[in-house]
């Protein structure tokens, strides 16, 4: 009818008006049906925890409840806690981070019993990722290999071998402080954060890879550390790619550190082994304790699942690994620490004070040097390092994979195989349940009656259980030796620099400040 009326002129008009009428109508279905696939498999995505009955916040379409992390407008430290302080009254809250599935654990016993009663059900932090590059590390490692590793390297980190290593950490004290002294008599503001990262990033090199650098005063060198620092310390997507599909960086073959990274280690390593022949020479650091290892024989262990050997072959590739990880793991994290204890220091007075009269009083004792033996007298220290690390632990959270499916003691929920369990210390730490009036910076917390009245597991900045930090008996050490050093002449005060609420930095893997650190370093009389 439509059609009899006009010309045919404009009949192939008409048929092109029809055929892009169509084409829309087609594309308008497609759009639909996708939709309704994508708004179901989210609906049932989303629906995991609800159908388990496991209270948990909203998620978000895509992101689930990591939206302002994925952002980097949070940490997301902060992001977990908020979720766990939305439920006052539950022992887990389900989260999805993007589209997995995880639970976030409150309960302090059933922290306990995935940590250390049923850790060997609980063996795996679920971020591992290529071995070839620099994946076969303590930290990233899972299962059997990870077993293997942490028996053989646990020898390590004694205090006897620590001590032996100490004279390391003295030495590099001392250059340090005239350091300090130089730079604060032109600027006695400093951001402490930067400069007590240059204290653990000479030490980490001497220990993990023999190197003595002297980067206070080599520009090109404190340069390239900063950019493996950002390599290392800078999330990258790669992250959230294996929230949306776990395990995809294994699959694919790839390294959640760049290509450059892993050829600096590897490189690195490999020149240090060359340069000793193979063999210890005497330094007693890492790498000589390592090449000792080596002439002891091969890595062997059983594999759990059907006691088979398993036989890790100890090449330079295993040993570029752990010096990575040694590294990575070993000057960040005291730095913040102790940049933290600065920080409150100077914001508490008192503690400062009584903290200064047990230094002066110890190193009185010792002839003024501040040794190994020296530090373990230093027992407020503890306390105040210790509540630091309440305030500020810097990992979070802690990460473990069921094995299998786990039935939750005291709950009626099951835990599914392979579904990631989260211990967030940040949450814990400052929860008013554990520590009455959280946010105050008290080290009297940590006297033995405080302590002995609170759960063990209230207090995890290193962890807990057989896989927990290899690495706490060093951090303590170098950081005690670099606070007490410095707090020997120095006292720190803030300034209209300094924040006065502390707000961490969204785009480091780690707990860390924002903007730094500023404060007033005043000579002491
Ligand atoms: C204040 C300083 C430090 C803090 C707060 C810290 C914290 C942690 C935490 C929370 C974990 C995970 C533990 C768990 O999942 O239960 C960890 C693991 C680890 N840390 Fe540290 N760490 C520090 C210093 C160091 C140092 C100095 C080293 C090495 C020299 C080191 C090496 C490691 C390694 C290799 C692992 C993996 C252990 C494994 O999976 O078997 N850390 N650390
Ligand atoms: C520390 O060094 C000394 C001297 O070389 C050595 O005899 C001792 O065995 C070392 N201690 C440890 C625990 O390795
Ligand atoms: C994985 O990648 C490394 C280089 O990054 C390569 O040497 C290795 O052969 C690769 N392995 C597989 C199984 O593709
Ligand atoms: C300090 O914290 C560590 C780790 O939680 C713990 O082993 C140690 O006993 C604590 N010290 C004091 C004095 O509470």
């Amino acid at each position: 009818m439509f059609q009899t009326k006009k010309s045919t002129i404009f009949d192939s008009e008409l048929i092109y008006t029809l055929h892009i009428f169509q084409m829309f109508a087609y594309l308008l279905v497609a759009l639909t049906a996708l939709t309704y696939g994508l708004y179901y498999y989210f609906k049932t995505t989303y629906n995991y925890w609800k159908k388990k009955n496991v209270a948990g916040p909203e998620p978000m379409f895509l992101f689930g409840n990591l939206f302002e992390s994925v952002m980097r407008k949070k940490h997301s430290g902060t992001v977990f806690k908020e979720a766990y302080d939305q439920f006052p009254n539950e022992k887990v809250v389900g989260v999805y981070r993007m589209v997995t599935p995880s639970l976030l654990i409150k309960d302090l016993d059933i922290v306990k019993q995935i940590m250390i009663k049923d850790f060997d059900l609980f063996v795996d932090r679920g971020v591992e990722f290529s071995k070839q590059g620099l994946g076969a590390n303590l930290f990233h490692a899972d299962g059997d290999t990870w077993r293997v590793l942490r028996n053989r390297f646990t020898p390590l980190f004694t205090s006897g071998k620590l001590k032996n290593m100490s004279y390391l950490m003295t030495n590099a004290a001392e250059d340090f402080l005239n350091y300090v002294d130089t730079l604060t008599k032109e600027q006695p503001v400093q951001d402490v954060y930067t400069l007590v990262r240059t204290f653990t990033v000479t030490i980490i090199s001497a220990c993990a890879f023999g190197l003595d650098i002297d980067i206070h005063n080599d520009k090109k060198l404190l340069k390239r550390v900063a950019t493996i620092d950002k390599l290392i310390f800078e999330p990258t997507y790669f992250f959230e790619l294996d929230m949306l599909y776990p395990g995809v960086l294994k699959k694919i073959n790839s390294s959640l550190f760049p290509k450059l990274i892993s050829t600096f280690f590897y490189e690195l390593a490999r020149n240090v082994i060359l340069d000793r022949k193979g063999a210890p020479i005497g330094r007693k650091d890492f790498m000589d304790l390592i090449l000792e290892l080596r002439q002891q024989g091969e890595i062997k262990g059983m594999r759990r699942s059907d006691e088979t050997e398993l036989q890790l072959d100890f090449n330079e590739d295993v040993i570029a690994a752990q010096a990575f990880i040694f590294y990575a793991a070993g000057y960040e994290t005291s730095a913040t620490t102790m940049a933290f204890m600065l920080y409150e220091l100077a914001k508490n007075k008192d503690v400062q004070e009584k903290l200064l009269e047990e230094i002066d009083e110890v190193l009185k004792k010792y002839d003024g040097k501040v040794t190994y033996d020296c530090i373990s007298d230093l027992h407020y220290m503890e306390k105040v390092f210790n509540e630091t690390l309440r305030l500020y632990p810097i990992v979070d959270t802690l990460q473990r994979r069921a094995m299998i499916d786990y039935k939750v003691p005291g709950l009626d929920l099951v835990i599914e195989k392979g579904t990631l369990c989260l211990i967030p210390p940040l949450a814990i730490h400052r929860d008013a349940k554990h520590y009455p009036d959280p946010e105050k910076f008290d080290p009297e917390r940590f006297s033995p009656e405080n302590v002995g009245n609170r759960h063990p597991c209230a207090h995890i900045p290193f962890g807990t259980g057989p896989r927990n930090c290899i690495g706490m008996r060093f951090a303590k050490v170098q950081s005690r030796i670099c606070i007490t050093r410095l707090l020997s002449k120095y006292r720190v005060e803030p300034t209209d620099r300094t924040l006065k609420i502390m707000q961490f930095n969204p785009k480091r893997v780690v707990i860390s400040p924002n903007g730094g650190i500023h404060l007033k370093l005043v000579p002491r009389a």
